[in-house]
């Protein structure tokens, strides 16, 4: 387990974003998060980041917060290849979790790859649950697991 430091992120961590982008296959777009981040953005998203806790303070991992009606929506979680298994998913969804129970959502729904077992035993751990699939969502034409959960996220205990 890794405790990182968890705070929003700003215009100034764009280079740690793309930089663990560019390692992801699960990559938010460039000129989204630009815009979402900069000074006089109307964007109603929140980017949560996972720091090390070394001086130079890189970013380890993000998540992307937003609004699907009156549901919280996950719109992007991923955490540095090196990082992975330490638990900095787990705390970044807990900490999505606090920010949208202060956004008044009471659930909170994602889209995910069928083929993503990692993510999905992650957010199962984490209280959500399949709800429907979208058939041929991705552009490769993969299902996307539509799953939900209400809020706040409880870590489910194991057997
Ligand atoms: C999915 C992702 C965010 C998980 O981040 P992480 O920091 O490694 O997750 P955690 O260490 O908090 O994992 C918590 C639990 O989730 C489950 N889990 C996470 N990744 C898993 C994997 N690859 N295989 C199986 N179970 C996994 C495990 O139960 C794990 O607990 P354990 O390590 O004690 O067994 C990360 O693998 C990632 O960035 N993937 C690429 C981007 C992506 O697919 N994002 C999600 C969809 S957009």
């Amino acid at each position: 387990m890794y405790v990182p430091e968890i705070d929003f992120l700003t215009f100034e961590d764009l280079p740690g974003i793309l930089r663990i982008n560019a390692a992801s296959s699960c990559s938010w777009p460039e000129e989204v998060i630009r815009s979402d981040l900069k000074q006089d953005s109307d964007s109603e998203t929140t980017y949560i980041g996972a720091f090390a806790t070394t001086a130079e303070a890189p970013l380890l991992g993000y998540a992307v917060l937003g609004r699907e009606k009156r549901s919280g929506l996950l719109m992007a979680l991923v955490v540095d290849e090196v990082y992975r298994r330490k638990g900095i998913g787990r705390q970044l969804l807990a900490a999505i979790s606090d920010c949208a129970v202060y956004l008044n959502f009471r659930r909170i729904k994602l889209k995910v790859r069928k083929s993503n077992s990692g993510a999905i035993a992650l957010y199962t751990q984490m209280s959500f649950v399949g709800e429907t699939v979208r058939r041929g969502y991705y552009s490769n034409g993969e299902d996307a697991i539509i799953m939900s959960a209400s809020l706040p996220l409880k870590l489910s205990t194991r057997p």
